[in-house]
């Protein structure tokens, strides 16, 4: 199975990273909106929000080297399926989820970094505090944060819906090509 994209197909590692990246921002998204809701004696209270930052962190991580893959590998061109308003809202969309996690995780950080004090990520590594000395920081930083983290989730439904029409409708390779790779000579 090809790791590299090509111009018909994506890679088993663009694949990959898709997916992985899927699971993670479903994943923070749940936790963060769970562990918001507990109270100061439960187990979780601190390891909750330990695990969604260092998550987040690791995903920092992951989307740039998603990124630099995409653009060193390239990406297959649009099915002949696709029609040229599908092409550019699919762009547009696609753009805009990219946007939309580093703004996120700009937010987050901000939160967590309020008190002037490094986030540990896993035991592995602590990233430094910058501080921008913004009165009520954490408090504006999370009422971003859960704006942008809604909209995120809106966007990724229509994503979302945008490739099951493709599959059952339209019923073309669109969501079939980001589960295998294919073998092109
Ligand atoms: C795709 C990435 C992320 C998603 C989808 C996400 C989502 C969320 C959600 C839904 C909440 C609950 C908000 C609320 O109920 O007010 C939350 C809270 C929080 N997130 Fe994230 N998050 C992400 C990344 C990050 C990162 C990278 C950090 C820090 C480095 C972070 C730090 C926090 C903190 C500190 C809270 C608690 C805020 C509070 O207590 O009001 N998040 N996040
Ligand atoms: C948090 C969840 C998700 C995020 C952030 C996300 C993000 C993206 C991005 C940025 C691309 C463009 C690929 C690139 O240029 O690097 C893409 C492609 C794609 N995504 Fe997602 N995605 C998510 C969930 C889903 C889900 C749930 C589905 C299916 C139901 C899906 C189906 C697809 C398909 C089929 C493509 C390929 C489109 C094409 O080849 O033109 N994605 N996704």
């Amino acid at each position: 199975m090809p790791v590299g994209n090509s111009k018909q197909s994506w890679g088993t590692l663009s694949i990959a990273l898709h997916w992985l990246v899927a699971l993670c921002v479903f994943g923070l998204f749940g936790l963060g909106f769970w562990m918001t809701g507990l109270d100061y004696y439960h187990a979780w209270y601190k390891q909750g929000p330990d695990l969604h930052k260092s998550i987040g962190i690791m995903l920092f991580l992951l989307l740039l080297f998603r990124l630099a893959w995409r653009l060193f590998n390239g990406h297959p061109d649009p099915l002949p399926t696709h029609t040229e308003w599908e092409k550019r809202l699919a762009h547009a969309v696609h753009l805009l989820l990219y946007l939309l996690l580093f703004a996120i995780m700009t937010s987050g950080y901000f939160i967590s970094t309020a008190d002037g004090r490094a986030i540990p990520v896993f035991d592995w590594f602590a990233l430094p505090a910058y501080p921008l000395g913004i009165e009520q920081q954490e408090e504006i930083a999370g009422t971003i944060h859960w704006y942008l983290a809604l909209t995120l989730m809106s966007l990724v439904g229509l994503h979302a819906v945008g490739a099951l029409k493709h599959h059952f409708i339209d019923k073309d390779e669109t969501l079939k090509r980001m589960f295998y790779a294919q073998k092109t000579n």
